[in-house]
């Protein structure tokens, strides 16, 4: 793949796409057990999560009104864009370690470090905020046969109020419910990917089937009155690092409107791209994983968009519970038996996405480990027995915990929402450049209308990062500042790429 074998410069070091694929066969490996149906079922089960259930809530009641169901256009759009870019090079580079991998073989060392930290923080922030929206729908769940947590333990210590734009405390100590179970989720993790898709497979159908009901029996219950006033925040909510560009502000200064609602849920995107990470244990990866990413995106989409319509006419958007909106929406409309059977199968769903987040973070570092950029005997080693990266993910699974107990939902969000479209971003120009340096290349899925979509896909992310508030921004840099303190002083003295061409 690389014709250069001797790069101008180490740092732009390209890994040859054939060393890719031969090193895929080797020792270390993992088991190839997963089909198409899986792959999909994978890619629902990261999607349809805390998302849809937990943040439409405070996302129609604070920030885009009636009008999240064009946000949720918006934001499906863009995945779509990326997700056909991650579909070619998922297809081209079918080996574990997702965007990171790509990166390597087509912009070099450097970039695929910044993506490889950046999907580490994409993943570990998503499966905190995850964790969170998991705790609100548990709670909300078993408060129906009369169980609530004490305050002390039932949710982080700050609360972000959009009146001043501040983190208020809560009173609370922690959310212990969410510390819980993402050491139950770590624990199943270390054990295995033939059980962790098992699992998923049931958990998958019985979120589909609430999603299901959600809109078969909701949309009789819709009164259209409610969809007035449609847009009550504006149609945009637009900023540049801080300075307002478009639409209107909350207390802190932070955009509102259908664009900035749009920033928010796409967080309920979040997941497709983790089929990607899976493809060294799909059966036929080249087919089955550019079909897991596109068919489970399209699907969720569809699914949203009808959800979003039902709930906002079943209840006023400023009467919508901010955590548990779906199943309460159904209490307000008088069906406290659906309450209870909708935030249960919430509980399950929420657990799905858990699930293959966390499962998708350690074989990000596993694949990093692989090149050296990260020390080998712990991000990259395989359990003997049960063939999983066992450490990394009890690694993953304590900074997972540290987060989801301590940080509220909101700023969780935010944070996995610009770390992600940066990493849509860098796949998307990737692909550009891909097209023009190596045309040649064998693309079993080819992205269609290349550079309409791969330009429309960086552009309308970097629209959608725009529109979150501007802390995001530093925290990101931050983060992105921690990881090449580490990449200079470890990954870039260790790296086997470099170690070969010396
Ligand atoms: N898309 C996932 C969710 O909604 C992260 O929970």
């Amino acid at each position: 793949m690389s014709n250069d074998p001797r790069p101008d410069s180490p740092l732009f070091a390209r890994k040859p796409l054939a060393l890719l694929l031969e090193e895929a066969k080797g020792e270390n490996r993992l088991r190839r057990v997963l089909g198409p149906v899986q792959l999909t079922a994978l890619g629902v089960g990261a999607i349809i999560g805390a998302g849809i259930f937990v943040a439409t809530g405070a996302a129609a009641h604070n920030i885009a009104g009636p009008s999240l169901m064009v946000s949720y256009v918006i934001a499906g759009i863009t995945c779509i864009f990326a997700a056909l870019c991650y579909a070619e090079f998922a297809a081209m580079v079918p080996v574990a370690g997702s965007a990171y991998t790509y990166a390597y073989a087509t912009l070099g060392e450097l970039f695929a470090w910044i993506i490889g930290w950046d999907l580490i923080l994409e993943y570990g922030v998503s499966s905190a905020a995850v964790a969170t929206g998991w705790s609100a729908y548990f709670q909300s769940a078993v408060s129906n046969i009369g169980i609530h947590i004490p305050k002390l333990v039932s949710e982080s210590p700050w609360k972000y109020d959009p009146a001043t734009g501040h983190f208020a405390s809560t009173g609370a100590v922690m959310n212990l419910p969410a510390l819980i179970i993402v050491a139950i989720i770590t624990a199943i993790l270390v054990k295995g990917i033939q059980e962790s898709a098992t699992f998923n497979g049931v958990m998958v159908a019985i979120k589909v089937a609430a999603v299901l009901f959600v809109i078969g029996v909701g949309a009789f219950f819709i009164n259209t009155t409610n969809w007035h006033p449609f847009a009550p925040f504006g149609w945009t909510g637009i900023s540049f690092f801080g300075h307002h560009v478009a639409g209107q502000v909350d207390g802190g200064g932070a955009p509102i409107g259908t664009m900035a609602g749009a920033a928010i849920i796409f967080f309920a995107y979040i997941g497709f791209d983790s089929v990607s990470t899976h493809a060294e244990e799909a059966k036929n990866p080249q087919r089955d994983v550019p079909i897991g990413i596109i068919v489970s995106l399209v699907v969720c989409t569809f699914l949203y968009i009808a959800v979003v319509a039902v709930l906002t006419g079943m209840v006023k958007f400023d009467h919508l519970d901010i955590n548990a909106p779906v199943s309460i929406a159904f209490r307000q409309n008088g069906m406290p038996w659906a309450e209870g059977l909708i935030a249960t199968a919430g509980v399950a769903g929420i657990t799905s996405v858990l699930l293959v987040m966390m499962l998708s973070g350690p074989r990000v570092f596993l694949a990093m480990a692989r090149d050296g950029l990260l020390p080998k005997a712990t991000f990259g080693d395989v359990h003997p027995k049960f063939r999983t990266p066992w450490k990394s993910t009890m690694l993953v699974g304590c900074f997972v915990g540290i987060l989801a107990g301590f940080l509220p939902i909101d700023a969780l969000l935010h944070l996995a929402n610009i770390g992600t479209l940066l990493a849509f971003v860098i796949v998307c120009a990737a692909v550009l450049i891909m097209r023009k340096k190596h045309p040649e290349a064998e693309r079993p899925f080819r992205c269609p209308w290349v550079p309409f979509v791969p330009v429309m896909g960086v552009l309308s992310c970097l629209m959608l990062m725009f529109s979150l508030p501007v802390a995001n921004w530093w925290r990101l840099i931050a983060w992105l500042a921690l990881g090449f303190v580490i990449y200079f002083f470890y990954g870039k003295k260790h790296s086997v790429m470099r170690k070969q061409n010396a």
